[in-house]
């Protein structure tokens, strides 16, 4: 079996989550579902980054302490993954023993090394981000993007890591691994950032300013920058496992110029260690053009959607929308939009379907198919058109148009139910029509069946539940149960299922 370790940025729980980090993490979970799926061995990483400013800041705030702090606001993060099915096989925070431990041991080396050193810092520093500013990062008017916020001068004794001894190394690393970074217009970018020359990288702050972090284990006074200790859990958590290096990293766009495309494969390649086999960016969420984030105050609450929808719809909407590596806005009408005529009055449409006319016309018994003829040939080779284009679409991350042409096919589905007009049929007597009849009921939980395991990775329990109305256990190996093959002869289904219920009223962002 071949192993596929992928992970998530881990976000900072300074605050409660927004739809920019579910999305991410449905979003690795599709991925992770559908490499199992495909037969690799997957191992599936998120968590919590817990330290730095930002969340001492929140802390504060709130009166109570770090540790206090971030179980509470951890435990909220993890809860609502695990209410939106995330299939992770571990979650770590990096406030756990098992992870300072590697992040002190990979400091250690590295200062043994001589790729740690002490000198004054002069610079800026955006909390908001976590991150060291410079002149150049300034906007032509000399005020900073206001994605930074609050911007504060830093004049203090730090220690320094060497990454400018690296910079022709990590030019010459991305420009000859193109598969490196997803989408691979992202790797000019990281390109562009390379042609000036890199700061070595501050990696300190005194605990004067900073207490809540890792104390660098040659110099007590001092924790570890938020960023240096973050990016190690993708190494730290899976230290007795053998499975470095990830497959891949997935990350949002803000957060690749430089933490994961300059100081990361830096960090590695010092210790030793090869980087990512590949970085998966992915885009925004925007509000009226603008990102959601937890700082600005403007995010939806995905809880209200979920609540109200359901987790697939949930899921459904925010894979079926968004193209990955681009920005997409989000809008509660274009949520309602999907959900009420691609699940509800298309995918729900079939399944009430299927399910009432097997059990009006066949006392709740799937048939066989006897006939083929033009409606059904066409229904096949649509079928097998379709399973062929979604999966490389798949392995490609293009699930927004592998949703569109599953949805399509069940579209299609529905087309040949109005042409065999099964209803019609049921008040014939004709041993043809009879036939025919038992043929269009076969051929449409065939097809419901089919669909809904194309869509299995991204509508886990909705594929699990259609299975079950349907009298059908899948089977081990997934792409052959994407075989036309009349699996349902015999079964016997339920009378009704209620899937994607009408909403009672309009959702509205909380
Ligand atoms: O950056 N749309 O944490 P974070 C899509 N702790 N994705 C979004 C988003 C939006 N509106 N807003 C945020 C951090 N994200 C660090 C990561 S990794 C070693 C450390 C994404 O809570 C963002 O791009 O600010 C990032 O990938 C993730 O959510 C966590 O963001
Ligand atoms: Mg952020």
């Amino acid at each position: 079996m071949k192993s596929f370790y992928i992970t998530t940025a881990i976000d900072y729980v300074n605050g409660a989550p927004h739809l920019g980090h579910a999305y991410e993490k449905v979003l690795t979970d599709v991925i992770a579902r559908f490499r199992r799926q495909m037969g690799d061995h997957v191992y599936f990483l998120t968590g919590s980054d817990e330290h730095g400013q930002k969340v001492q800041a929140s802390a504060r705030k709130e009166g109570i302490l770090p540790q206090a702090y971030v179980d509470k606001t951890a435990a909220e993060f993890r809860s609502l993954y695990d209410r939106l099915n995330i299939s992770y096989d571990d979650f770590i925070r990096t406030t756990e023993p098992r992870h300072k431990r590697v992040v002190r041991e990979i400091l250690q080396k590295l200062f043994d090394q001589g790729e740690i050193y002490q000198a004054e810092y002069r610079g800026f520093y955006s909390t908001r981000q976590e991150q060291f500013l410079q002149e150049k990062d300034r906007l032509p008017g000399g005020g900073w993007s206001e994605i930074y916020g609050e911007v504060s001068e830093i004049v203090e004794k730090n220690y320094f890591f060497r990454l400018r001894k690296y910079q022709d190394w990590l030019i010459e690393y991305v420009g000859s691994h193109d598969d490196f970074i997803f989408p691979r217009y992202r790797q000019k970018q990281v390109l562009e950032f390379l042609k000036e020359p890199l700061n070595d990288l501050c990696i300190s702050r005194p605990k004067e300013r900073l207490e809540w972090g890792i104390s660098l284990p040659f110099d007590d006074t001092y924790v570890t920058y938020v960023w240096f200790d973050a990016l190690l859990n993708y190494v730290s958590a899976v230290a007795d496992k053998g499975l470095w290096p990830a497959d891949f990293n997935v990350i949002g766009k803000d957060i690749l110029v430089p933490p994961h495309a300059v100081y990361w494969p830096i960090m590695l390649h010092a210790c030793g260690l090869p980087p990512p086999k590949a970085l998966l960016v992915h885009g925004w969420w925007l509000q009226s053009g603008a990102k959601m984030s937890k700082s600005t105050g403007e995010a939806v609450s995905p809880l209200a959607l979920l609540d109200q929808f359901g987790v697939d719809a949930f899921r459904y909407f925010l894979i079926r929308e968004m193209n990955v590596g681009q920005d997409s806005e989000f809008t509660v009408e274009q949520f309602l939009v999907r959900y009420n005529s691609e699940l509800a009055n298309n995918l729900g449409n079939l399944v009430n379907r299927t399910l009432n006319m097997t059990t009006r016309f066949s006392g709740g018994v799937l048939p066989s198919a006897e006939v083929v003829d033009m409606p059904e040939r066409e229904l096949h080779e649509l079928w097998l058109k379709t399973r062929d284009e979604v999966l490389p679409l798949c392995e490609g991350f293009q699930f927004h148009t592998a949703l569109e042409k599953g949805m399509a096919f069940v579209t299609a589905t529905n087309a040949y139910i109005e042409k065999r007009a099964p209803w019609k049929l049921g008040k014939s007597t004709e041993a043809t029509d009879q036939a025919l009849l038992r043929t269009s009921l076969a051929t449409m939980a065939e097809s419901l069946r089919l669909a809904v395991a194309l869509m299995a990775h991204v509508t886990p329990a909705t594929t699990a539940k259609i299975n079950e109305v349907l009298g059908y256990k899948s089977g081990p190996a997934w792409r052959d149960e994407l075989n036309w093959g009349n699996r349902l002869d015999g079964a016997q289904v339920a009378p009704a299922l209620v899937l994607f219920p009408r909403p009672e009223r309009p959702a509205k962002p909380v």
